[in-house]
């Protein structure tokens, strides 16, 4: 059996280019992307038949073919039909439909753990094209920590960690934000500003504003990393959903240093400099917002993606 820990991701910075030029209809990103220590634990046991089971503590998430951690389990077995069955045990602690890759966090364990158990010996490239195949999200994941992303999400290139940050994570319990939705929304109010050509994208990627971002972590400089962050996902899901709005400002009012939506939405997160000011600031959001729907979380910047859990 293995016991595997799967982190969430924040996006420090999520620029939408333009549509990707092989028709695949994703669009093309800049992303800045950064592991947290809120995790999923994944259990992988084997089965004598060729089965795939999937079970998770949140009765929210479908344990069907739906399930990317059933995705990752049927495309290892497609590749290695010689390959048994196995359950899967999901004790979900990041929540559903959240913008936190919850999903593609597990779908990345699930390759990691498989590998182990059925002893495919996949190299580290090998994984990360599995990965790929899963989704845009999936390849990060896979590798965690502190990363630009290009292309749809999976041309990773590591950055210096962010070591002492806190992360102070908010999300309405009952609200949640369908990725497919939010770039379709954004595609059919922005597509006039798309850059259309190579040379136009590649112009688009250079002004956007990473370079800052990417220059103030690796110095460590925390007042530009707090005024470079970007979420081009904001403009469509802000509007809808005001509550989501009054949580990113309610944060800034509690003092923290930078507060942004994470990926396609709703949860929001925010910066602090220490753990003490983190948790400062959830205990002052908690008061200014005491409706039992709005869940807080206090964590940090995780070094690392999927890891063994140790005993
Ligand atoms: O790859 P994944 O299934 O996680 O992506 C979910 C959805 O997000 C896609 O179906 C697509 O609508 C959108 N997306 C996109 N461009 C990306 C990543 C995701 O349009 N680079």
């Amino acid at each position: 059996m293995y016991r595997l820990l799967a982190p969430a991701k924040i996006n420090l910075f999520l620029q939408i280019v333009g549509n990707c030029l092989d028709g695949s209809g994703y669009h093309e990103l800049v992303m800045v992307m950064q592991a947290v220590s809120l995790m999923d634990r994944v259990e992988l046991m084997p089965r004598r038949d060729r089965q795939i089971k999937v079970r998770c503590t949140n009765p929210a998430v479908p344990c069907d073919q739906r399930n990317l951690a059933y995705k990752a389990a049927a495309l290892l077995q497609r590749h290695f039909p010689a390959c048994q069955g196995v359950e899967i045990f999901i004790e979900k602690r990041i929540p559903v439909g959240a913008g936190l890759a919850g999903g593609s966090t597990n779908g990345a364990a699930v390759l990691v753990g498989l590998d182990l158990l059925w002893q495919l010996g996949l190299t580290q490239q090998e994984l990360q094209h599995f990965a790929e195949e899963l989704g845009a999200d999936v390849p990060f994941c896979l590798q965690g920590g502190t990363a630009l992303a290009l292309g749809r999400g999976e041309q990773l290139t590591p950055l210096p960690d962010l070591q002492d940050l806190s992360v102070v994570l908010g999300k309405y319990r009952s609200l949640s934000v369908a990725t497919p939705w939010a770039y379709q929304t954004y595609r059919q109010e922005f597509a006039a500003t798309y850059a259309q050509t190579p040379s136009e994208q590649e112009k688009a990627r250079q002004e956007g504003g990473s370079a800052t971002l990417l220059q103030a972590i690796q110095q460590h400089d925390l007042p530009t990393l707090a005024a470079s962050l970007r979420n081009d996902l904001e403009k469509v899901v802000l509007p809808r959903y005001p509550l989501v709005a009054q949580l990113r400002e309610q944060f800034l009012q509690a003092g923290a240093i930078a507060s942004m939506m994470c990926g396609s939405g709703p949860t929001v997160f925010a910066l602090a400099p220490s753990a003490d000011e983190g948790y400062t600031i959830m205990q002052r959001v908690r008061r200014a917002l005491p409706d039992p729907d709005l869940d807080l979380w206090v964590c940090e910047c995780c070094p690392h993606g999927i890891q063994l859990e140790t005993p």
